[in-house]
């Protein structure tokens, strides 16, 4: 096999009006980052000499999302070929292969381009090379038409096809192997006489065949394939990546207790013998040490927690929680934007925002810091081995001594020394023995008030 340069073009100006949204179609997410970035990542693997984004006018979104990939404006969206050859100028004299992607097939993964590419070399040196699948509904997939010998002839869109040709169940990925030298000749004499008066991509295929170039099909897996056209199909997909993402984390050392119920991110780092409860998601950003429960129903984005710590159930970290070996998050405890020093334990119904939680302290239930006045965040800075009593109210900014103690029920406005005892709360007043007055008054009213029949 001949080595040859690769350029690769992604296709991605379409609007996805099928997908009715004002977010560009590429833009929307799978395991948390949008679904063309999971394409740029398959493309960066291959490392091609040149790879180019066509986008459609106004879709500065996908132009930073794709960066440093150049990109190229289509302005009308005359259709796929149209849209290959608004990425003439950006691939200039290039004279290697020409990999064209579509940006809403997500799944595609490396493996299967290096075997487009080596099917570009092999035998007759065939013009194009088109990826097929066989998906469970070929539905609006483009159907490819193959000579007796299995040489591909031609491919028809779905909407300009006989109901004989809908039957065939060989469909097009859209990933397709240029040789690039043919490419624009080929592009330059397709018209766009058919159902959607678009320049088809697809009818390359049969004008190479006129020109005496043979074109190959080589198949792949529909699950890699799948085109996202409608949220109905991005759910399908989603749920394709969580598979993919459940399988990596048990493969590298975590348990989950019920798999099905886990998402993650695309980025989401787990140590080993991490184990993981029913219903936990992971955002994008998480990264969990050795040895960690995530007990269920938690929610974990942005946050790094180091080995030995036990989070939830129904705990919640948000970005920049920094939570460290051995401390404890428990069941209702929010944190954001916080450090829990090596530890220390927040167990019950706590919100710790903008803080830091000194090593070996310990937080009671229904502790708060106030972080916010509705203009400004704060800081609450809360000692090593310090004892926040529960119900405590910390007004940012504040700072708890190492070893101090805050009796259960107060209000923190300012500054507490190291290893001093603080409280705030109203005098306890007691009254021997008024209880029982009072309820036998109420009781003999009532009795009363039942013997006059009300
Ligand atoms: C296309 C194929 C079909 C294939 C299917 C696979 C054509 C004519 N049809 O159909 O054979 O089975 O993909 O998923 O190619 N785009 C542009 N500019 C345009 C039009 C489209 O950049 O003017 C981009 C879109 O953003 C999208 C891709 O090209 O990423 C495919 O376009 P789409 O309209 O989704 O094509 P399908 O109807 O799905
Ligand atoms: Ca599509």
């Amino acid at each position: 096999m001949s080595k040859k340069k690769t350029a690769v073009l992604i296709l991605a100006a379409g609007l996805g009006t099928r997908m009715r949204s004002r977010l560009p179609k590429v833009m929307h997410p799978l395991a948390g980052r949008p679904m063309i970035n999971h394409l740029m990542e398959t493309v960066d693997a291959l490392s091609p000499e040149k790879g180019v984004v066509v986008v459609g006018d106004g879709m500065d979104a996908v132009t930073d999302a794709v960066s440093p990939y150049a990109t190229v404006v289509q302005k009308d969206r005359l259709g796929t070929a149209h849209a290959v050859l608004a990425a003439r100028d950006a691939l200039g004299d290039f004279d290697g292969d020409v990999l064209v992607l579509y940006g809403d097939t997500p799944l595609l993964s490396e493996g299967t381009l290096r075997v487009m590419l080596a099917a570009r070399h092999s035998g007759d040196d065939p013009a194009v090379v088109v990826l097929g699948f066989r998906p469970n509904d070929p539905g609006a997939y483009g159907r490819l038409i193959q000579d007796p010998d299995g040489h591909l002839n031609r491919i028809v869109e779905a909407k300009d096809a006989t109901a004989e040709e809908l039957d065939v169940d060989l469909c097009n990925s859209g990933v397709m192997a240029f040789d690039g030298p043919a490419m624009f000749d080929l592009l330059a004499r397709i018209g766009n006489d058919n159902a959607r008066q678009e320049f088809y991509l697809t009818d390359a295929v049969a004008l190479a065949r006129q020109d005496g170039r043979s074109c190959h099909v080589v198949e792949g897996e529909p699950t890699e394939l799948l085109g996202v056209n409608s949220r109905a199909e991005l759910a399908v997909a989603e749920a394709l990546v969580q598979t993919d993402l459940r399988a990596k984390a048990m493969h590298g050392g975590a348990t989950l207790m019920d798999p099905t119920t886990v998402y993650f991110s695309y980025d989401t780092a787990l140590g080993q013998d991490v184990l993981v409860g029913p219903s936990v998601v992971f955002g994008p950003g998480v990264r969990i040490g050795d040895d960690v429960e995530i007990k269920a129903f938690s929610h974990i984005e942005g946050a790094t927690v180091d080995d030995g710590v036990s989070v939830g159930p129904f705990a919640r970290l948000r970005p920049g929680a920094d939570v460290r070996e051995g401390a404890r998050i428990g069941n209702f405890v929010e944190v954001k934007k916080a450090t829990i020093e090596p530890g220390a334990k927040v167990s019950h119904l706590t919100y710790i925002g903008d803080a830091r939680v000194g090593a070996g302290a310990n937080v009671g239930a229904g502790t708060i810091t106030c972080n916010y006045d509705g203009f400004f965040k704060s800081f609450t800075d809360i000692g090593a081995n310090a004892f926040i009593g529960s119900n405590t109210a910390l007004v940012a900014p504040v700072k708890i001594g190492d070893g101090a103690v805050v009796g259960a029920g107060s209000t923190i406005t300012h500054d507490v020394d190291a290893d001093a005892v603080s409280m705030t709360r109203a005098e306890q007043i007691d009254r021997p023995g008024v209880a029982k007055i009072i309820r036998d008054h109420k009781a003999a009213k009532k009795a009363e008030q039942q013997k006059k029949g009300r």
